[in-house]
């Protein structure tokens, strides 16, 4: 499989599953740009050190990437012990802003990969809701709609992960058809990055250890990296709207 002379936008490529995209991406052949809101430690062909939390540094992030971008892969979030309001801006409200704000530079055969979360499982029990807030018309839109249907703190990664599944399988369908560009997610189970102690935090021990027993170990962040390099390469042309599980089997124990 080969990424050669593709330019790949990969935000989050400071840490974890981004900083691996990125490398993977690069030995492939892609030239990569990466957005984050801190430094990256790794070599790229670009760097744009942006906030990803709102829509106007956003902009101003869009304004220095490419002209020409044949994917985009989002994949910076937070864990559920941020702010709710920060894991709304970021994990689902921004990456949709700036997913829109990009789709008019990807060509035909371009590919927007979103990484979602084994988390967002129980997207069926809140369809409704969530094909609501997928319809408003943009991330002020958004978040007034979040402002008038709050969601509970404790859970708001879970919410938005869900969401994102919900968005990315409404949203792919007339990019496809009008555009031609794939979007899709991957759902990793746990996956050795700096956040993991964060969800452990957030889920509490009962549920890792009921998990722990589930799967055979966390991934290493190349076993979810290199599932999203083929979803952006041409290998992949005929798949989109799909959320993807890579989680070592544990979501298929859930049934
Ligand atoms: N690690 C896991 O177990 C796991 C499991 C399922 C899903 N995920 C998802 O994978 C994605 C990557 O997570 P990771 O595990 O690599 O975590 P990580 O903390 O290693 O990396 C996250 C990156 O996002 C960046 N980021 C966060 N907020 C930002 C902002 N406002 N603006 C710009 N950049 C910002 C961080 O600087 C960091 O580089 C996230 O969306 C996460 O929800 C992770």
């Amino acid at each position: 499989m080969s990424l050669q002379g593709k330019t790949i936008v990969v935000t989050g490529t400071a840490s974890g599953i981004g900083a691996e995209v990125a490398r993977l991406a690069r030995f492939q052949g892609a030239r990569v740009i990466g957005v984050d809101r801190n430094e990256p430690s790794l070599t790229l062909d670009g760097f744009v050190k942006a906030d990803l939390s709102s829509p106007a540094t956003i902009d101003e992030a869009v304004a220095r990437l490419p002209q020409h971008i044949d994917a985009l892969c989002n994949i910076a979030g937070v864990p559920g012990t941020a702010p709710p309001d920060v894991v709304a801006r970021v994990n689902y409200l921004g990456l949709r802003h700036l997913s829109t704000q990009l789709l008019e530079r990807l060509p035909a055969g371009g590919a927007i990969v979103n990484v979602a979360s084994i988390l967002g499982a129980e997207w069926p029990q809140r369809l409704a809701a969530h094909k609501a807030l997928a319809a408003t018309a943009g991330f002020e839109a958004g978040a007034q709609w979040l402002a008038e249907h709050p969601v509970p703190a404790d859970t708001c990664y879970q919410y938005f992960k869900e969401a994102l599944i919900v968005w990315n399988a409404v949203q792919s369908q007339p990019w496809f058809l009008q555009r031609g560009v794939r979007m899709n997610c991957v759902a990793p189970g746990p996956v050795f990055t700096p956040i993991l102690g964060d969800f452990v935090a957030m889920l509490g021990e009962e549920r890792v250890q009921r998990d722990a027993h589930r799967m055979a170990r966390p991934a290493y962040a190349d076993e979810v990296a290199s599932v999203i390099t083929w979803l952006c390469s041409d290998a992949a042309r005929w798949v989109s709207g799909v959320n993807l599980p890579v989680d070592g089997g544990l979501a298929s124990t859930y049934l």
